[in-house]
């Protein structure tokens, strides 16, 4: 196992890449606090490491309000002694024309996607400097990187996280903290199933045609799977990936490279 005893912090690990990556953790031998706006969803990911033999607890969190994520970072460290990986995985996406967006979409994305994130990174690095070092993990996206029509908010914010990713990683080296982002493609999660209806209106394709759509454009003729993605986050969390900082690692079937 390449996790035994860490204490990890997964928001957003009531849905889709965060309760998938908490899950995974856990199998890895990580103890996991379990964030998330949903409540009953964090409880049911809780729930389910623990049935199976793991150690986790959970909270409910607002990432976009400070005193909620500062409060959860000092349960997480009370209950399991430190906090030594936080991925930051909660997020909302919304595809609409540009003249759409509302102020209240735009300020709702960038409120969760980047300041939720700055706050949950100040409150890993309050933990990590007492413990001599840690590891944060953020969800950027390919998105992060290439932008797409109709995605503004969300572009900007993931194009923003991994501004924010490199300036911790580069503060934060010398004293022991990884800073690293995940962009990537299409995985199927809750998300994509709230938000293909408006892609396959962008494209001006039916819902069922927009997967097959993606995997023909992509170089490895398929979307990213949990695996995939768990794999990553089990190597960025872990000593595998020691010389690595500052990094926003494409996991998009060939699609991005650079
Ligand atoms: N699914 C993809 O294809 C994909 C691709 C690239 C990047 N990402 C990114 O990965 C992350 C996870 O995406 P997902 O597909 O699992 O989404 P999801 O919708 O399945 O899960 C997101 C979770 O975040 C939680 N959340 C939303 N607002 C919150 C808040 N204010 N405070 C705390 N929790 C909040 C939700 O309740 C939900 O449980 C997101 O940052 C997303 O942008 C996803």
């Amino acid at each position: 196992m390449l996790l035994t005893g860490k204490s990890i912090v997964v928001t957003g690990a009531g849905s889709g890449l965060g309760k998938a990556a908490a899950i995974a953790f856990s199998k890895e031998g990580a103890k996991i606090t379990v964030l998330d706006l949903d409540e009953a969803a964090a409880k049911c990911t809780a729930d389910k490491i623990n049935a199976n033999g793991g150690e986790a607890m959970y909270q409910k969190v607002n990432v976009a309000d400070k005193g909620s994520v500062f409060a959860a970072g000092e349960a997480a460290a009370d209950t399991f002694g430190s906090i030594d990986v936080w991925m930051n995985c909660a997020g909302v996406s919304k595809i609409l024309p540009f003249l759409d967006c509302t102020e209240e979409i735009w300020d709702l994305t960038l409120n969760v996607n980047l300041k939720g994130m700055f706050f949950c990174c100040q409150s890993a690095v309050m933990h990590m400097l007492k413990n001599d070092g840690g590891v944060i993990i953020n969800m950027s996206s390919q998105s992060g990187k290439k932008a797409g029509a109709q995605y503004q908010a969300y572009c900007a914010s993931k194009f923003g996280v991994i501004g924010l990713t490199q300036s911790i990683a580069l503060e934060y080296a010398q004293q022991g903290i990884r800073a690293n982002s995940i962009c990537p493609g299409v995985v199927q999660t809750p998300m994509w199933d709230k938000q293909i209806a408006d892609y396959a209106r962008k494209r001006n394709l039916k819902p069922e045609d927009v997967m097959p759509y993606f995997c023909k454009n992509i170089p490895m003729g398929r979307v990213c799977s949990y695996k995939n993605f768990t794999d990553m986050a089990i190597f960025l969390a872990s000593d595998k990936s020691e010389y690595m900082t500052g990094q926003a690692i494409n996991l998009t079937g060939g699609s991005l490279m650079h």
